[in-house]
């Protein structure tokens, strides 16, 4: 079977041909971010407009890469939600209209699901029962996967992601947006144990985040030392950095212990960070549990992943009819996701 994956959610217009769920065809990412760089984040309005512009393009490209015509596509799985409005709206009335024309099946995918399944764009997959995180800009959610249909959230933040501590961070050290790379390119010239930030573990069996707190710790450094800021830029950057990665990896071994997993997938911008990756797989050594990433460019938003969910929803004939609308805010239990 062969998928047309279109993703549209926030800063990226995708589009992504996949076959059977797994063998990636080609995989076209549109990305913005150079435009919202000089704003200091993503701004909405701009966004949709940028996504009308690439829509089609993009989807030309893809069927280009693969060497397909319109005629083989065997069905249409685009990004309901959660995500931007506006920017959703381009790419599932899109891919209502083509699956109308073409007599297709669709399927809305909730993003977050997609960011899971990216663990499978790679023949070195997890097997269920895993742990798999998703790290975003918007996001910052352990589940418990223990079967195609099966998703359970054990936690989630309670008030900034991970990758938006980040973006935070890296505008506040006078850098731009997005500040996730910025920050590990410079914690790399840093010592990580400089400046110590605080590791906000909340409740002893929560899974749940929260990284407003280290966020306020970097600001009071920074308007504490301003004079002496320059040089102590790298050794913020890699002491917030270690402060973040170290919660993550805590909570993430924890939840795979109490749900007696061997495997951590790691997904989202935020799994694209290689500090990370070496930090938990150092640590999981112990445990023997193997960690997953996906390859970097299907770390962030990217289409394969929403093909590779939808190739499962079209399976299950989990399908979206023509009155089906976007969604800003994840809802609950609606596509599977416990919250
Ligand atoms: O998954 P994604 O592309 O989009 C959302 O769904 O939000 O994630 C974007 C986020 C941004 O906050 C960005 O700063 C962060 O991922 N990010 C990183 C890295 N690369 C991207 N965070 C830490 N380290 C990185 N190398
Ligand atoms: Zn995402």
């Amino acid at each position: 079977m062969i998928v047309l994956g279109i993703e549209s959610s926030c800063d990226e217009t995708a589009a992504a041909l996949v076959k059977d769920g797994n063998i990636i065809l080609s995989s076209v990412i549109a990305s913005q971010t150079e435009i919202h760089h000089q704003y200091g984040g993503v701004v909405p309005e701009i966004a949709s407009r940028m996504h009308i512009n690439a829509i089609v393009p993009v989807i030309d490209q893809a069927l280009k890469d693969a060497g397909m015509s319109i005629e083989q596509i065997d069905g249409v799985a685009a990004t309901r939600g959660p995500g931007l409005i506006g920017a959703l709206l381009v790419g599932f009335s899109f891919a209502k209209a083509f699956a109308f024309a073409r007599g297709l099946n669709l399927v809305g995918v909730n993003h977050l699901e997609g960011h899971i399944y990216s663990s499978f764009l790679s023949e070195d997959c997890p097997e269920f029962p895993f742990i798999s995180l998703v790290a975003s800009g918007g996001h910052t959610n352990i589940y418990h996967v223990d079967s195609h249909d099966h998703f359970e959230l054990m936690g989630q933040t309670r008030d900034d992601a991970v990758g938006e501590a980040f973006d935070k961070v890296s505008k506040m050290l006078g850098f731009g947006y997005p500040g996730g790379s910025i920050i590990e390119e410079l914690a790399k010239k840093g010592n990580p144990d400089k400046i110590k930030f605080p590791r906000t573990l909340l409740e002893k069996d929560s899974f749940d985040f929260s990284f407003s707190g280290i966020k306020s710790s970097v600001l009071r450094y920074i308007t504490e030392h301003k004079n002496e800021i320059k040089d102590l830029i790298p050794d913020i950057a890699a002491g917030f950095q270690a402060a973040v990665i170290d919660v993550l990896t805590i909570k993430l071994i924890k939840a795979c212990l109490k749900k007696k997993c061997t495997a951590i997938a790691i997904t989202g911008g935020v799994s694209a960070n290689d500090t990370f990756y070496k930090y938990l797989f150092d640590k999981a050594l112990k445990y023997g549990f193997k960690i997953y990433v996906p390859k970097k460019e299907f770390c962030g938003d990217n289409a394969a992943m929403i093909a590779a969910r939808g190739y499962r929803m079209l399976l299950n004939k989990n399908y979206s009819t023509f009155d089906h609308d976007v969604f800003s805010r994840n809802k609950i239990n609606s596509t599977g996701i416990k919250k």
